[in-house]
C-alpha cells in the first residue's frame, strides 16, 4: 500500500480552508483542487509499503512521536511551486516557530532508518498543497489563484498527534484514509 505521514487538520482549520477550494475542484482541465477532506501537512512520505511492515512502522511512529511535544502551526501565506516560471502545486505556507515538524522529522529517522525508510534528500518545507496543475508542464491558472488567494484568518493550529495515512489510487484520483494517529508526547489520543 502506498503511505505517507502527516499533520491532519483540526476542525477549524478544515472549515476555513475549505471555503477557499472551488466546489467543481475543477472537474474540467483546469488545475485539480483537493477535496476539504483530504487537506494535510505531510511530513514524510513513505511510497509503497508491504502490509507486513506496517506492525513494525506503527511501533516506530508510535515510539517517534512520544519524543516530541506537541506543538503549534500558523498559516502563513500562499504560493506556487516552483516558485517561478508555470506552477505544478498551489500552497498555502505553514509557520513552524516551535519547530515541531522537524524535530519529529528528526525524532523518525534514526527509527525509520533501520526498517528502509530513508528521509528526503530535498530540505522540508511545510505546506498545506490546495491544488495541482494537471499538466506535468505546469499550469499558469495556479500562479494566478496563488496571486488571488487570501489566507484565512484562523487561529494557530495545536499539533497533538501524527497520523499514518494510506493513499488508495482511485478514477477520481487518491483518497486518504487514516490507518493509525500516535499521540505526542504528553498528549492523550494515539493508537
Ligand atoms: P504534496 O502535498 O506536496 O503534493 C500524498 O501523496 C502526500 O504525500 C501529498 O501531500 C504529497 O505532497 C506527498 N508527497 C511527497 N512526496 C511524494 C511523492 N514522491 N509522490 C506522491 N506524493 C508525495
Amino acid at each position: 500500500m502506498r503511505c505517507f505521514i502527516a499533520v491532519d487538520l483540526d476542525a477549524d482549520w478544515r472549515r476555513a480552508i475549505a471555503r477557499l477550494l472551488p466546489s467543481t475542484r475543477g472537474a474540467g482541465g483546469g488545475p485539480k483542487w483537493v477535496a476539504a477532506d483530504s487537506l494535510h501537512v505531510t511530513l514524510w512520505f513513505l511510497g509503497e509499503i508491504a502490509d507486513a511492515a506496517v506492525p513494525a512502522l506503527s511501533d516506530a511512529l508510535a515510539q517517534a512521536a512520544q519524543r516530541v511535544e506537541p506543538f503549534e502551526l500558523a498559516l502563513a501565506g500562499a504560493g506556487c511551486f516552483p516558485p517561478r516560471d508555470r506552477a505544478r502545486v498551489l500552497w498555502l505556507g505553514i509557520e513552524d516557530p516551535a519547530a515541531g515538524c522537524g524535530r519529529w522529522i528528526a525524532a523518525a529517522a534514526p527509527l525509520l532508518a533501520p526498517l528502509g525508510f530513508a528521509p528526503e534528500s530535498r530540505p522540508f518545507h511545510a505546506h498545506l498543497t490546495l491544488a495541482r496543475s494537471r499538466n506535468p508542464a505546469g499550469d499558469d491558472a495556479l500562479r494566478q489563484a496563488a496571486d488571488q488567494l487570501r489566507p484565512p484568518a484562523v487561529s494557530t493550529m495545536r499539533v497533538s498527534e501524527i497520523t499514518l495515512f494510506e493513499s488508495v489510487l482511485g478514477p477520481r484520483g487518491a483518497e486518504y484514509r487514516p490507518l493509525a494517529r500516535f499521540g505526542l508526547g504528553g498528549a492523550a489520543g494515539g493508537g
